[in-house]
């Protein structure tokens, strides 16, 4: 008598990536696959919803109760991101079903993008790039495209978890001083390197000449940096965001940008994501703005596939997630 196999579970991919990022799950799984460009979970997705047991998400598409109602058979969510904010983790729990995501798999790329968004910034390597490609370097001037020294500056950093402590160490050798302080849960206030000094979140906003953002996004730290704490920034300080971008009060910044408030801004996240093509933002020269390119390198976007796979798979197979957020899922 010939065995049935059972039929493999039945898994929505809510973008399109690489095949060769996904090998993994070649064979385990019936697949669903939304397009790369989708904004949200695209039209075609919502037939399978019922059925779905598996769902790997990107950091776009929220992942909220009334998604969840309508998938009643799901076994693992997979988020291809470190941040989860974009998942109702509580209800996710609630149900019984496992969050995966991928920390330590971008760390070292958005610590370099940070650097990178400091640097241009503290440079004004956006303007001027823009300048010599319009004609108007004219001769070497002494006087002109002047910016700020990093030796000897200070770097605030708010959030001191494994980005933090990795763009830390970047700036540490630039011979930049670092503070921190750490408004989120998880904080083990211990300095990640010998001369870095945890300091109250008003006292760095008050020393800092760069006040750099790696806390998560979450109730406590949404609107953190509203107009009271760009207002209590030196004059001459220049804000940067490689987190999230509702940690960010828009409005304010951009009234901190007009008025002269802070120096200058960068930014990898914004609120909303993407922001509208005319936003006054954009029309700063003082405020450099790139689409949230953190993780967006070959090898890490890879990676965090990679890893999402690895949940997600160990989710459909009743394993515990490598790399899940809400483990007390599993607790009897
Ligand atoms: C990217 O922003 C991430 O959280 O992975």
């Amino acid at each position: 008598m010939k065995t049935k196999t059972p039929p493999l579970p039945l898994i929505i991919i809510t973008h399109t990536l690489p095949e060769d990022w996904m090998i993994s799950l070649t064979d385990r799984v019936r697949a669903v696959t939304g397009p790369l460009d989708a904004t949200r979970l695209a039209a075609g997705l919502e037939a399978h919803l019922a059925e779905a047991e598996g769902l790997f998400c990107l950091l776009t598409i929220p992942v909220q109760k009334a998604l969840l109602d309508r998938m009643p058979r799901l076994r693992v969510i997979s988020n291809m991101a470190a941040g989860v904010d974009n998942v109702d983790v509580a209800e996710c729990t609630r149900r019984g079903i496992p969050v995966g995501n991928t920390p330590g798999a971008l760390t070292d790329a958005t610590a370099d993008l940070t650097m990178a968004l400091l640097l241009s910034a503290a440079r004004q390597l956006p303007e001027s790039a823009q300048d010599a490609r319009e004609g108007r370097w004219k001769t070497w001037s002494p006087g002109g495209w002047l910016g700020a020294d990093l030796r000897d500056a200070t770097l605030g950093i708010v959030g001191m978890g494994k980005i933090g402590r990795a763009v830390a160490e970047r700036a540490h050798g630039f011979g930049m001083r670092i503070v921190f302080c750490d408004p989120s849960a998880g904080a083990d206030g211990r300095p990640p390197l010998p001369d870095a000094k945890l300091l109250s979140f008003d006292q760095l906003l008050r020393m800092s000449d760069f006040v750099s953002l790696h806390c998560p996004l979450t109730p406590e730290t949404r609107g953190l940096m509203d107009g009271s704490a760009l207002g209590r920034m030196k004059p001459t300080a220049i804000l940067i965001n490689a987190a999230r971008g509702p940690i960010v009060d828009t409005v304010s910044l951009t009234r901190a940008l007009t008025e002269g408030q802070i120096a200058g801004a960068a930014l990898d996240v914004t609120d909303p994501e993407p922001l509208p093509s005319d936003h006054p933002l954009y029309k700063m020269p003082n405020c450099l703005i790139v689409p949230h390119i953190g993780s967006a390198t070959h090898g890490t976007r890879r990676k965090m596939a990679e890893m999402a796979c690895e949940n997600l798979l160990a989710g459909l197979e009743g394993r515990k997630l490598p790399y899940c957020v809400n483990p007390e899922v599993y607790e009897p």
